[in-house]
């Protein structure tokens, strides 16, 4: 088995064999369109000005919580929190020529070195899907956030996947063990309900959805790590299905006919004011 594993090094970065490796998946992810449009809606719906306090919870390296510093200057402070050392030394390094310096702490999403209501703002993008208590995660971001904050929640869906090809039986079993590699893979769509049940106000839902029409090497060898390989794991499908099921996307590709979706969701929520 080439490098396979049950659980996603994403939660476990600096204890998986090419930490980088997880760096330049980011990477490639940032640079697509429909993702650079994501990551400035969020950062629009926080509604940051001069002078705030801004929070990014699993902020890999860094790439919003540079943007947000920008926004909120140096009367303000945007904040990064990551899990992974790698990922932070590597948002220190690539923050050193900035002006507006942003800050970085390792910490679990779960149990933040903040005190209660610190933050104007706070956002979390492709985290909550990976941790063992998402819902832990969301009370700590309500937490230190202050009365008449906003709050934004950017995961993927991977129960969405759509994959089109010639034997559905089988990809619907790729998909399975897509979704099994990660602790909450459809998190995504609990997250309305769980804001206001931690008592979030203004909730506000987008989806958006991610799409893929053409399969490069670099792409095909992502579907190899990411469906093939967990399949096998997991002995939902054998290498040679897996194979099958590939060369047969690789066919609809050449054909022009290859597509695959999942949906992004944006979820949005405010901290109510103290009353009185
Ligand atoms: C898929 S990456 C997303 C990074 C960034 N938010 C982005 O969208 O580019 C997930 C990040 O969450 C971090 N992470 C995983 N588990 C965590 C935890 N329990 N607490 C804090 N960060 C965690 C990982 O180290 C990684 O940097």
């Amino acid at each position: 088995m080439r490098n396979a594993s049950l659980e996603s090094g994403f939660i476990k970065i600096d204890a998986t064999a090419d930490p980088s490796k997880y760096i330049r998946k980011m990477d490639r992810k940032a640079s697509g369109e429909a993702s650079k449009n994501i990551k400035r809606v969020s950062i629009d719906l926080l509604q940051l000005k001069p002078g705030d306090r801004v929070l990014d919870i699993g902020c890999g390296t860094g790439g919003e919580v540079r943007k947000m510093a920008a926004i909120v200057g140096l009367r303000g402070r945007a904040v990064g929190v990551d899990f992974s050392e790698t990922m932070l030394d590597e948002a220190k390094k690539r923050s050193r020529a900035e002006e507006l310096r942003p800050f970085f702490f390792q910490s679990d999403a779960t149990r933040l070195p903040f005190r209660e209501d610190r933050f104007d703002a706070c956002r979390t993008e492709g985290m909550l899907y990976l941790i063992e208590d998402p819902v832990a995660a969301v009370k700590e971001m309500v937490r230190v956030v202050k009365p008449g904050g906003r709050s934004v929640c950017i995961e993927p869906d991977f129960g969405t996947y759509r994959i089109e090809g010639s034997e559905p039986e089988l990809t619907k079993r790729m998909i399975e063990a897509r979704c099994a590699h990660f602790k909450n893979s459809k998190v995504a769509r609990l997250l309305p309900l769980l804001f206001g049940k931690v008592g979030l106000t203004d909730i506000k839902i987008s989806t958006v959805e991610l799409a893929q029409n053409q399969l490069d090497a670099e792409q095909m060898s992502m579907l190899r790590d990411n469906f093939v390989d967990a399949a096998a794991l997991r002995q939902l499908a054998t290498r040679d299905e897996g194979e099958r099921w590939l060369a047969d996307l690789n066919e609809a590709a050449t054909k022009g006919i290859y597509r695959m979706t999942f949906h992004l969701f944006v979820v949005f929520g405010r901290k109510p004011a103290r009353e009185g």
